[in-house]
C-alpha cells in the first residue's frame, strides 16, 4: 500500500473574520489588562466586511521581530505593538516564546472607511496565529483570546446574532452565537460621513466611561434592554428591536460626551441622518433604525426587503459620502488561500 510522506508541519495558516455591528454597545472596561467589560453586548456579525489574515511562525529563527504588513503596509508603532502584545498572549498560550511571526491582513473594506476592522482583525488573528501553531481551541476558547486583543473581536469568532457575556474572569468573558445568520436577514447600511480615522481610539475611551455621570444610569439599565434585545431577535421583530438599540447608542454617546474629557464622534452629518430617519419613520412608517459606533458614521438597521429603498433615500442626503452594506454572516473560518 502507497503511503504519503508526512508533510512537515507548515506552521503557518490563514482565517477569515467579518466585522461586527453592536446592537448593545460594548462601553466600559472593567478590567484592562484582561479585558473584561462593564456590560454584555449584542452584535450581529457582517458577511459583507471581513478581515483575511496570515500568520506564518518563523520556527527557524529568521525573524528577529514579527513583521506585520496591513492592506499592504507595513504597520508600525502602536499599531505594530497591539498585534506582537497579542503575538506574545498566543506564544505564552504555546508555551514557547521564541518565534516571531509573519503576519500579513487585508481588510476588504477600505480600513479609513470608518468601519470598525479591530473586531474582524484580531478575530482572525487569532484564529490564524492558533491554527498555525496547532493550538486546536474551540471557538468559545478563541473568543476569549481574541477578547485579549479587542473587545468587540470576541463577538467576530461567532456568525449570525452573538451574545459577548461579561463574565467575572479570564475564562468566563466569551461570546456565544444567540441565532445563526439565516435566522434573521437584516442589513447593516453604513452611511459613511467621513473617513478621517479618530482622534480618540474605543481602547483609550473605553477607560473613560466611569468618568461620566451617565455611565452607572446606563449600565444598570442594559439588564432589560438586553433581555428585550433578545425577545425581539427572537421574534425577528424590527419595531421592538430598532426602539432599543437606537437608544443604547444614544446612551453610550452621552455617557462618551459626558466623559472626563468629553468625547464628542458626531459630526454635523451624523445629526442629518439621525433626523432623516425619524423623519422617515414619522412620514411614511418606512422602517429602518439607527446605531452608531465610536465614530461619525451611521449605521442603519433594516430589513432586507427595505434596502434598496433605503438607498436611494439616502442620495437625498448632503452629508453622505459612501454607503457600504452588509447582511449576516458565518463567524471566523480558516481559508486555504494564503496571503503570502
Ligand atoms: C463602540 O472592541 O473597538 O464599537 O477592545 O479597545 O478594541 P477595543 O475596543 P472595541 O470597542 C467597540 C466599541 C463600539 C461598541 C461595540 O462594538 O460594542
Amino acid at each position: 500500500m502507497y503511503r504519503s510522506a508526512p508533510t512537515t508541519p507548515q506552521y503557518k495558516a490563514t482565517a477569515r473574520a467579518g466585522s461586527n455591528i453592536a446592537f448593545i454597545k460594548y462601553w466600559g472596561v472593567a478590567d484592562p489588562r484582561l479585558n473584561l467589560p462593564l456590560n454584555n453586548s449584542i452584535s450581529m456579525t457582517l458577511g459583507a466586511l471581513h478581515s483575511t489574515t496570515t500568520v506564518e511562525w518563523d520556527t527557524a529563527g529568521r525573524l528577529s521581530a514579527d513583521q506585520i504588513t496591513i492592506d499592504g503596509e507595513r504597520a508600525e508603532g502602536k499599531k505594530a505593538e497591539r498585534v506582537t502584545q497579542h503575538l506574545d498572549l498566543i506564544r505564552h498560550l504555546a508555551g514557547d516564546r521564541r518565534f516571531r511571526a509573519r503576519v500579513v491582513s487585508r481588510n476588504n473594506f477600505p480600513m479609513a472607511s470608518g468601519i470598525a476592522s479591530s473586531a474582524s482583525a484580531f478575530a482572525a488573528l487569532t484564529m490564524a496565529a492558533c491554527a498555525a501553531l496547532n493550538l486546536n481551541y474551540d471557538r468559545t476558547r478563541l473568543s476569549a483570546i481574541a477578547r485579549r486583543g479587542s473587545g468587540s473581536a470576541s463577538r467576530s469568532l461567532f456568525g449570525g446574532y452573538v451574545e459577548w457575556e461579561r463574565g467575572a474572569d479570564d475564562a468566563s468573558s466569551i461570546a456565544r452565537q444567540l441565532f445563526p445568520p439565516d435566522y434573521w436577514t437584516l442589513r447593516d447600511v453604513v452611511a459613511i460621513i467621513s473617513t478621517t480615522e479618530k482622534a480618540v481610539s474605543s481602547q483609550s475611551g473605553h477607560m473613560l466611561a466611569m468618568s461620566s455621570p451617565l455611565n452607572a444610569g446606563r449600565i444598570d439599565s442594559l439588564y432589560s434592554a438586553l433581555q428585550e434585545v433578545r425577545t425581539a431577535l427572537a421574534l425577528r421583530d424590527l419595531t421592538r428591536l430598532g426602539p432599543i438599540i437606537e437608544q443604547d447608542a444614544l446612551a453610550m454617546h452621552a455617557v462618551m460626551m459626558t466623559s472626563r474629557p468629553s468625547l464628542l464622534y458626531w459630526q454635523p452629518g451624523t445629526l442629518e441622518v439621525l433626523h432623516a430617519v425619524r423623519r422617515w419613520r414619522e412620514e411614511d412608517g418606512f422602517p429602518v433604525y439607527f446605531t452608531i459606533d465610536a465614530g461619525p458614521n451611521v449605521h442603519l438597521i433594516c430589513e432586507a426587503a427595505f434596502e434598496r429603498e433605503l438607498l436611494k433615500r439616502l442620495q437625498t442626503l448632503n452629508n453622505v459620502r459612501s454607503v457600504v452594506t452588509s447582511g449576516p454572516g458565518d463567524g471566523a473560518e480558516i481559508i486555504d488561500q494564503h496571503l503570502f
